[in-house]
């Protein structure tokens, strides 16, 4: 059976200070039987949320990461950094860092790799903005950041990988995508998936729904035959959470 998995995106959100203290409220509260809590935090919250979720099955996850090992990139963090300290999961190609940060498709693949290389589970995300999906191109769209992303994996590397479906125009918006639509494009990720990796490992790898995911739309979104989770922004850094993690 596919893993389900709920993971919280901090994005840049919280002091250390105020890290620990979120941390410190949710860690109660994320018990479930059949689901992967992770918490991914920013950079400098890495260390303090570790301590504070010693001991429990939430695991830690980073946001971004450089994919070289180590050299002249001042003010950026390699997976052998993450590693050392107990990070299990990273954020790979989040749509903020692709209009932001100038990430690419194939700074993305390198990054899935690089990840892979150190043991991270790489939660790569992909999604289209309202006007690709305005203009009736989602699809390809998604196929296209797919192949592009993970050109060059096995198919056991591959089942390593979890990809996340954001669509960009409901991320931070309360504008959710109804199920039917985020069902359907989770759907022909799987297919994609089938055609690189073959069916069973596309059965076998986690899809995640992303984008105003909330306490009030999270079981409907969840109980969706191909999202088996979620990354939750805004709703992770709040008591709600427990209720997406439950559902
Ligand atoms: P929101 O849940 O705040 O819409 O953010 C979604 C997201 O970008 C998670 O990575």
């Amino acid at each position: 059976m596919r893993k389900k998995i709920v993971a919280g995106n901090w994005k840049m959100n919280k002091t250390p200070t105020e890290a620990i203290a979120l941390a410190e409220m949710l860690k109660p509260k994320m018990s479930t039987d059949n689901a992967t809590v992770v918490f991914c935090v920013p950079y400098v919250d890495l260390v303090p949320v570790s301590e504070v979720i010693k001991g429990t099955d939430i695991l830690l996850g980073a946001e971004n990461l450089h994919f070289e090992d180590k050299g002249a990139y001042t003010g950026e963090i390699s997976a052998p950094m993450l590693k050392d300290i107990g990070v299990k999961c990273v954020v790979i190609g989040h749509s903020e860092r692709r209009e932001y940060f100038a990430e690419t498709d194939e700074t993305v693949n390198k990054k899935v790799l690089k990840a892979l290389e150190y043991e991270l589970t790489p939660i790569m995300c992909c999604g289209e903005s309202l006007s690709e999906r305005e203009d009736g191109i989602t699809i390809e769209k998604i196929r296209i950041q797919i192949k592009k992303g993970l050109k060059g994996l096995s198919s056991e590397q591959a089942k390593q990988v979890v990809i996340a479906y954001e669509p960009i125009w409901a991320i931070g918006t309360g504008k959710v995508a109804t199920t039917e639509q985020a069902q359907e494009v989770c759907h022909a990720i799987r297919v994609v998936l089938g055609e690189l990796f073959g069916d069973e490992t596309a059965q076998e790898m986690s899809i995640l729904y992303g984008g105003s995911v909330s306490a009030g739309n999270a079981a409907e979104l969840f109980k969706m035959e191909d999202i088996d989770g979620g990354l939750v922004g805004g709703a992770s850094l709040k008591e709600d959470f427990e209720v997406i993690v439950k559902a």
